[in-house]
């Protein structure tokens, strides 16, 4: 039984059913540390159920049309449309998102499943000229895309709704089946997107949602023989241990980074340092492309430091659902602990804190440094916490090169107004995309989003994801 009455105790979805755990935990609120729900943890009975419901209903959909699978996903994005306010009020409360800042993600996870459904309306395939070689005189060639079977897909707490929908809907537009664990930390957005799908029609078996806190779920799920692909996001020790386990599935990994920007000494602070701290701090800095690492040419360096503490000293800590709460908790009390070493160890080897530093139960004041050395961990470890680094730079290449000295490369921004500047920073930085005049945090929906090195391996963005999620048929048609 539920421990009171007004505590939910929510249920695996495995083929279209609502099923009971055997063992429970409970979610509690990284905000105020109340319990919030109980949260079934599946076994690998569960998961096997899962895999089993996914594998049974492949034929299903593959056969569904293009304009079928469209439908359910235009249907979806009716009915996240008519409970904004539920999905974002279920994102503050599990991720101590502000809910300004969930808003926003709801209204992004509207758009990514538009793109699905526009997606799986598009001819993927193409004419091939077999002819352009001798020995394929009269031969007619096309590629045409076919579902890969089932997609396990392994989801961070971060976006909760919007990095599950980066899976569910590009993996619905190309006719697949799923099996979706979501993070420990926010399973509901996961079973709200369940209620919905089963609602917009999803046939039976194609999304199931298995739940669980530790490896066990995952495991089961990356080393089934009948899951085609893992698409996952979340750590790089994660993720290399996934791509270890895989084999010969298909593997699509978002994975860390610390994120960085260069500033010419050409560019109009006044203009850009609002933007800089809303890239630093947005959701407490815990996004892959957060702005880590901020080098400012130096004629700049004072005026940019002074402007940004400011800007950052008016954002407000508090309670996630409240409206004019701008930061609030870190995900879980470890996470603070960890923050206060890292700040601990940067300050013990010569950094200066220019503001915050300091925890407030569970949140992180919003934290700027100062003389950050590379190899301190605030700077060459991805920190997923509100802490920004500002260094000072003589020129762009040395700008680049800062950027580069990095086991990660995700994205990376440069404010110029030079457009040499810009394009050489585009050739040489070495990151999956280069954001010119804007900060590296910069992502919409349709856009390629993948890191390299320790950042990843393949894209997301409906349309990469869709071409990830399919296999690439050839049909050569001999006319003789
Ligand atoms: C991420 O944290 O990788 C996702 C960032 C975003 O979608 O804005």
């Amino acid at each position: 039984m539920p421990a009171t009455d007004s505590i939910k105790r929510e249920k695996l979805f495995i083929h279209g059913q609502w099923k009971e755990g055997s063992d429970y935990t409970e979610l509690v609120s990284p905000y105020s540390g109340e319990v919030i729900s109980e949260i079934p943890s599946a076994s690998t009975e569960d998961v096997e159920e899962a895999i089993n419901a996914a594998d049974s209903v492949k034929p299903i959909m593959r056969n569904l049309s293009s304009f079928e699978r469209a439908e359910i996903l235009e249907e979806l994005v009716t009915l996240l449309k008519s409970n904004k306010e539920r999905a974002a009020h279920i994102i503050a409360l599990e991720a101590a998102k502000p809910i300004s800042t969930a808003k926003g993600e709801v209204e992004r996870t509207i758009q990514t499943y538009k793109f699905a459904a526009e997606e799986a309306k598009q001819n993927h395939g193409e004419m091939i000229s077999l002819d352009a070689t001798p020995g394929g005189k009269n031969r007619i060639g096309y590629t045409k895309y076919e579902p890969i079977g089932v997609i396990g897909a392994i989801t961070p707490f971060n976006f909760p709704m919007n990095l599950v929908a980066h899976k569910i809907g590009p993996a619905i537009a190309a006719g697949n089946a799923i099996v979706l664990k979501p993070a420990s930390q926010t399973p509901l957005s996961s079973f709200f997107l369940a209620e919905l799908l089963e609602k917009a029609g999803l046939p039976s078996g194609a999304l199931n949602v298995v739940t669980g806190k530790g490896r066990v779920v995952g495991n089961a799920i990356v080393e089934d023989e009948r899951v085609n692909m893992v698409t996952f996001t979340g750590s790089p020790e994660v993720g290399k241990s996934i791509r270890n386990k895989a084999e010969l599935k298909r593997v699509t990994l978002e994975l860390g980074s610390n994120a960085a920007l260069i500033i010419d000494e050409d560019t109009d602070i006044d203009s850009i340092v609002s933007r800089c701290v809303s890239g630093a701090f947005s959701f407490q800095g815990q996004v892959c492309i957060s702005l880590q690492r901020v080098y400012v040419h130096e004629n700049l360096y004072e005026e940019f430091v002074q402007k940004f503490v400011k800007e950052t000293e008016k954002l407000q800590l508090g309670d996630p659902l409240s409206e004019s709460t701008d930061i609030s908790a870190l995900i879980s009390p470890e996470d603070v602990t960890r923050s206060l070493e890292w700040i601990e160890e940067a300050t013990k080897n010569g950094a200066s804190i220019a503001s915050g530093g300091q925890s407030d139960g569970n949140m992180l004041q919003p934290t700027v440094l100062l003389n950050v050395e590379p190899s301190m961990k605030v700077s060459c470890q991805e920190v997923f916490a509100p802490i920004v680094l500002i260094d000072k730079i003589s020129s762009i290449d040395e700008g680049i090169e800062k950027v580069n000295d990095s086991k990660y490369g995700l994205q990376a921004g440069i404010y110029t107004e030079s457009i040499s500047s810009a394009l050489d920073a585009a050739d040489q930085l070495e990151v999956g995309g280069v954001i010119v005049n804007d900060f590296p945090t910069f992502r919409v929906d349709n856009m390629p989003y993948g890191g390299v090195k320790d950042s990843g391996t393949g894209k997301e963005g409906v349309k990469y994801s869709y071409e990830e999620m399919s296999e690439m048929k050839l049909v050569v048609i001999n006319q003789d």
